[in-house]
């Protein structure tokens, strides 16, 4: 069975999913392939830019969104995610999930006899990690480029740091200690990086790891389930905020990314959020063409 639970499932199929969400954006894919399938969209935390995109993409391509809320869900009673998954299956062709563990939805594909797709557990965030590549080509017209992601070393840091490895991008994280990405993904993505002939460097010195580089992204300081280390998280990351400072000393082309939603004033400033060099508001639109071509691929 085919899944995308980590960006490194895509790894074959990367360039296709590319080439396939740019001819959507052009008007150019396949019409209604998807028609007649369905999708269970199954959300335990909470979510815009993935809903609408899958919702608004499977629509697009003819075929039936479900949005379920896990706690609407008799999984949110009890009933075990081997149970759901089975069930599940035999009315739908594929399977969103946005879970808090990441191992519930490796065991959701365990049990499923349709494609499973990672909507962000708090390991990866593939499909927004795919968009970024997107975004990145779609404004350089090139990937052979030096990302430096500022801050949290979280599930969107692991997904790029696979997803850049895959397509050949020199990826550097800027965290302070204790933030570093994960630590196996970490390794897998430095084996990918080899292959492909790019370099990783995890860092906790900003200037340097921002020096000329042509993109730079940041998350969120606190991620959905880390509100509890709110305080501790936003005082241990102060020095890493993109702000103009840090975009000034970037290669004067640099464009900034950031997978949204945005905390002004703490990871980044309104000013450069908001300024000439950022991307977010197409890497937003890119959500859904991306998701089409992911769509296309796992279920069509
Ligand atoms: N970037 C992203 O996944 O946004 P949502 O949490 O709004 O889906
Ligand atoms: N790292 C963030 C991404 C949100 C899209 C989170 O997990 O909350």
């Amino acid at each position: 069975m085919r899944n995308l639970l980590s960006a490194l499932d895509a790894r074959d199929h990367v360039w296709d999913i590319l080439k396939k969400a740019e001819q959507f954006k052009k008007g150019q894919g396949p019409e209604k392939p998807l028609s007649g399938k369905s999708l269970a969209m199954v959300f335990e935390k909470s979510s815009t830019r993935t809903r609408i995109s899958f919702e608004v993409g499977m629509y697009q391509l003819g075929g039936y969104p479900l949005y379920l809320s896990a706690s609407d869900l008799q999984l949110g009673r009890g009933e075990i995610i081997d149970d759901t998954a089975r069930a599940m299956s035999r009315y739908v062709d594929g399977i969103m999930i946005r879970a808090r563990e990441h191992d519930d939805v490796l065991q959701f594909a365990r049990y499923a006899d349709v494609p499973v797709i990672n909507g962000l557990t708090n390991l990866e965030h593939p499909c927004q990690a795919f968009t970024d590549i997107f975004t990145i080509q779609e404004r350089k017209n090139t990937l052979d480029l030096q990302m430096t992601f500022m801050g949290d070393g979280n599930n969107v840091c692991n997904s790029l740091l696979l997803a850049t490895a895959m397509v050949g991008m020199d990826f550097t994280v800027a965290c302070p200690p204790n933030y570093e990405p994960d630590s196996i993904i970490l390794k897998e993505a430095k084996k990918v990086a080899k292959e492909s002939g790019s370099t990783i460097k995890v860092t906790n010195n900003v200037r340097e790891a921002v020096d000329a580089v042509n993109v730079i992204y940041t998350d969120v300081w606190v991620s959905m389930g880390d509100e509890i280390e709110e305080t501790q998280r936003v005082r241990d990351l102060q020095g890493y905020q993109v702000n103009q400072d840090i975009l000034d000393l970037a290669d004067p082309e640099a464009m900034v990314l950031h997978c949204l939603p945005a905390i002004r004033g703490q990871e980044i400033t309104e000013e450069v959020l908001n300024g000439p060099q950022s991307a977010v508001w197409d890497q937003a639109e890119n959500r859904l063409h991306v998701q089409k071509a992911i769509l296309n691929w796992l279920i069509g």
